[in-house]
């Protein structure tokens, strides 16, 4: 069997979680490559909302197990917030959860060093969710990293010390003041509970499953659009993103990957600094903020929201090499007569479809094909057929992106979807 890869091809928060859940029986394994807490995948578990932050969205269903890869960053005081919450409702996380022993970990100090460092950029500030993220990463890079494994060795107080004094001594030069101490006993709790799991050599354990002819659905993270080299930089995260991440984050060959699914939301968001060019700064941004419940996961900040940019996702499904499209929340423009697409820009007078090195808003101005709204409510009581309205959206973007698109989610739950 093979790997098959889903991922979000905008800035995050296309429903990813809520279509890992959907597709997570089909699998023997799903598995986090990477990203860190900076994550929030919402699932709606009857009637109950849950936000998964680090722990794959296959842990609802009995057949696959989970994996975090080796990809991934690991906070352990969000990571036992979030086990305990899945605990109190009855998912036996030491059954159904492995960790790879090479992700690597987030310190408290890492958090006060995303704060530094966002506070020096001043208007600059990428809009980071200070989860430590872009620091532990540079710690990874930098060889001064703390791994899953190295909460089994007896040197590990040391290790954390030294990193950090090295955090501290940088944090002054920030002027920062540190007050992270307070987190420490938490850490060493998670660490506690951390050493209670399954840690695993992810790489032998996924490449076994797949010489045993098991499937693995690989759930990313943020959104294409947000990857540290192809993203809008310096507006991005401090991961690959792309579907080739899934490779270096689990230890699979490219030859393993069989579909590439991209989701994306049927408008656009985006949750921090940074370019985006159809962003709606008017009545119909708030229109599309309010129905679509645009707040963030994580951070509860208010989403940027805009009409749907194909450039950008033409740019994403040549990235990922994708190889069906998901299309998320169609519900949501139920409210408007009339919805739009950019397919292409004009830039200094030019129109293209590719995004320029600088991305800047300014200088970007979409065109738009409009649409006539659906205007109903009962999107899942036409028997799979698609109000034409929406029909000719869904074919519209299956004839710029040449995808298919295979599934259109109209509602939070994990039922409300049309196959196509
Ligand atoms: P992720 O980070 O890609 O998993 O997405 P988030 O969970 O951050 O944001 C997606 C939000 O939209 C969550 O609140 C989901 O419950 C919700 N959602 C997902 N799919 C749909 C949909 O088709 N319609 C509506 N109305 N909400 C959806
Ligand atoms: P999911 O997986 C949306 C954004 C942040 C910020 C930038 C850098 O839920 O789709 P970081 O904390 O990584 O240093 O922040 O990236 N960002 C996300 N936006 N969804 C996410 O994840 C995100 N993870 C990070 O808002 O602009
Ligand atoms: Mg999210």
């Amino acid at each position: 069997m093979a790997v098959d890869v889903l991922l979000g091809l905008q800035w995050g928060d296309e429903g990813k979680g809520k279509i890992v859940d959907y597709l997570a029986p089909n699998y023997d394994v799903v598995a986090r490559f990477q990203g860190g807490p900076n994550a929030g995948h919402t699932l709606n578990i009857q009637g109950k909302r849950v936000v998964l932050r680090t722990i794959p969205s296959g842990v609802f269903h009995d057949r696959p197990c989970n994996l975090i890869g080796n990809g991934v960053v690991i906070d352990p005081v969000e990571f036992m917030k979030e086990a305990n919450e899945l605990e109190s409702l009855g998912i036996d996380l030491k059954k159904k959860l492995k960790l790879s022993e090479k992700a690597h970990l987030i310190v408290p100090t890492h958090r006060s060093l995303d704060a530094a460092s966002e506070a020096a950029k001043g208007e600059g500030k990428i809009g980071s969710t200070l989860k430590g993220i872009g620091p532990a990463y540079m710690d990874k890079t930098g060889r001064n990293g703390l791994r899953v494994g190295d909460l089994l060795s007896p040197d590990l107080k040391s290790t954390f010390e030294r990193l950090k004094k090295k955090h501290l001594e940088l944090l002054s030069l920030f002027n920062f003041q540190d007050n992270s101490a307070g987190l420490e006993e938490k850490w060493y709790e998670g660490v506690d509970y951390l050493r209670s799991l399954n840690i695993v050599a992810g790489e032998y354990y996924i490449n076994d499953q797949l010489s045993k002819g098991k499937s693995i659905l690989a759930e990313g993270a943020q959104g294409s659009m947000l990857d540290i080299d192809f993203g809008t930089y310096p507006f991005v995260t401090s991961s690959n993103t792309i579907s080739a991440a899934a490779c270096t984050g689990l230890g699979i060959p490219p030859t393993a990957i069989r579909e590439v699914i991209g989701i994306i939301k049927a408008y656009c968001t985006r949750v921090g600094s940074g370019p985006f060019p159809t962003e709606l700064i008017d009545d119909t941004g708030d229109q599309l903020r309010k129905a679509g419940h645009e707040f963030g996961a994580v951070t509860g900040r208010p989403r940027r929201c805009g009409w749907l940019d194909l450039p950008a996702v033409n740019y994403t499904i040549m990235l990922n090499g994708v190889t069906q499209l998901i299309i998320t929340k169609a519900d949501v423009l139920n409210v408007f007569d009339e919805v739009k697409i950019s397919a292409s820009y004009t830039i200094a007078e030019n129109k293209v479809k590719t995004i320029p090195f600088n991305m800047n808003t300014s200088d970007i101005t979409p065109a738009y094909d409009t649409f006539p709204g659906w205007n109903t409510n009962n999107l899942m009581q036409t028997g799979g057929n698609l109000p034409s309205a929406l029909e000719k959206f869904v074919k519209f973007i299956e004839n710029e992106t040449k995808v298919q698109v295979s599934l259109i989610s109209i509602g939070p739950d994990r039922d409300q979807l049309i196959q196509l």
